[in-house]
């Protein structure tokens, strides 16, 4: 990535002055364990080498003064550290806002205010996590210019999160920021989702790629129908805790699962119940895989993932389904399964490098046929987690 021309357009959107720094932070892709984090289970992302950029330079006012290329048109957005109220329209500014308040909540305050520049190139929508790759791009800048050392990168992704949760509303859980923040070139983060425990294993994939599907498709209804889940896993879990001592779904196992559901009484809730004890199981059992080296076994796993994210958890539709379908038909394709918050957004599949032309072509044929529009394909590369650059 050339940072040249962005730092001369920080100069002539913010004037001359100081050498602006630059950070960066990843999105990430899912392997597996989707669905899991907020359920006290397991996840099983990468960072990617994609993300945002943020170029920053201190002001000596309280003002804070965000651009980003991508919403250019929007030109420079003035707010102040001293009022971090958000933006009604719900604009891309309330993800950098949010979790200047978030660190503000903890006590961790900015002393001053900043100009910002940003750029992401993550394509919008797909569910590649760019609002959290902004949220941790933030914390990553707000740690550095006001020196605050004691902040781990971890308690960066957690700030990032409660800013999710409490600033934009979005109830999600804490795999995307926890990706941005700790991810590692080549390496999978295993994460235990309730002690915060991981371990980054890597991932040597030879002559396998990681093909990532676009299929387009964005659902406005995605926020509501994500915190609709989150809420049937909660009674599930309240129905169970009647008997059962557990903290969370993530401590039950599949067959304590089939002993126990007739304790839920409502059959939606049970089938969320369903999906979040097996995934979490099968993202166990990918972990034991890849330290085995069976990426076949992976593969199979990731399938029976969309497997339950379609039918038990359904989150996902039918584009997607007809591109997860079509994939696992073609020779070379070891796995394939949507991947995020569901409800559209991107597949991810493992591909042999012999086979990807195939795998691209027949799942653009398939999907043009059936929607009149090509899916996009991105073969990523595993990347670092956030830090600055320069
Ligand atoms: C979104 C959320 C994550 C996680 C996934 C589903 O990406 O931000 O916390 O719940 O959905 O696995």
């Amino acid at each position: 990535m050339d940072i040249k021309p962005i730092k001369e357009k920080f100069t002539q959107i913010f004037g001359e002055g100081e050498e602006p720094a630059v950070y960066f932070a990843p999105g990430r892709v899912n392997l597996i364990g989707e669905h899991t984090d907020y359920n006290g289970g397991h996840v099983f992302p990468c960072a990617l080498t994609i993300g945002t950029y943020g170029l920053v330079r201190r002001r000596s006012d309280d003002d804070l003064r965000l651009y980003s290329e991508n919403f250019s048109s929007d030109g420079v957005i003035v707010s102040s550290i001293k009022d971090l109220s958000p933006a009604e329209d719900g604009s891309w500014t309330n993800y950098v806002k949010g979790v200047v308040w978030a660190f503000q909540k903890y006590g961790y305050s900015a002393g001053h205010g900043l100009d910002i520049m940003l750029y992401g190139n993550i394509p919008s929508g797909a569910g590649l996590s760019s609002s959290a790759s902004l949220e941790v791009l933030t914390g990553t800048i707000l740690r550095d210019v006001f020196g605050m050392k004691e902040i781990t990168d971890t308690r960066i992704a957690l700030l990032g999160q409660y800013a999710e949760n409490h600033y934009i509303g979005m109830k999600c859980g804490i795999m995307d920021q926890f990706a941005s923040a700790i991810g590692k070139a080549n390496h999978a983060i295993f994460l235990d989702a309730y002690s915060l425990e991981y371990e980054l294993v890597p991932i040597e994939l030879g002559d396998i790629s990681l093909i990532i599907t676009n299929s387009g498709v964005t659902h406005s209804l995605v926020s509501s129908a994500y915190n609709d889940r989150r809420m049937e896993c909660e009674r599930g879990l309240d129905m169970l805790q009647k008997v059962l001592d557990i903290n969370s779904l993530g401590d039950l196992n599949n067959e304590q699962f089939e002993r126990y559901q007739v304790l839920i009484s409502d059959e939606i809730v049970r089938k969320r119940v369903k999906h979040a004890v097996s995934e979490n199981r099968r993202t166990v059992h990918a972990l034991d895989a890849l330290h085995n080296g069976d990426i076949r076994e992976f593969g199979r796993l990731m399938n029976k993932s969309h497997l339950s994210l379609r039918d038990d958890y359904e989150v996902s539709c039918e584009e997607i389904d007809l591109l997860v379908k079509t994939a696992w038909e073609l020779p070379g394709v070891i796995g394939s399964r949507i991947t995020g918050g569901g409800f559209g957004g991107c597949t991810v599949s493992l591909v042999k490098k012999r086979n990807r032309n195939l795998f691209k072509n027949k799942l653009t044929a398939c999907y043009q046929e059936a929607y009149g529009r090509k899916p996009e394909f991105y073969e990523v590369e595993i990347g670092d987690g956030a830090g600055k650059l320069e």
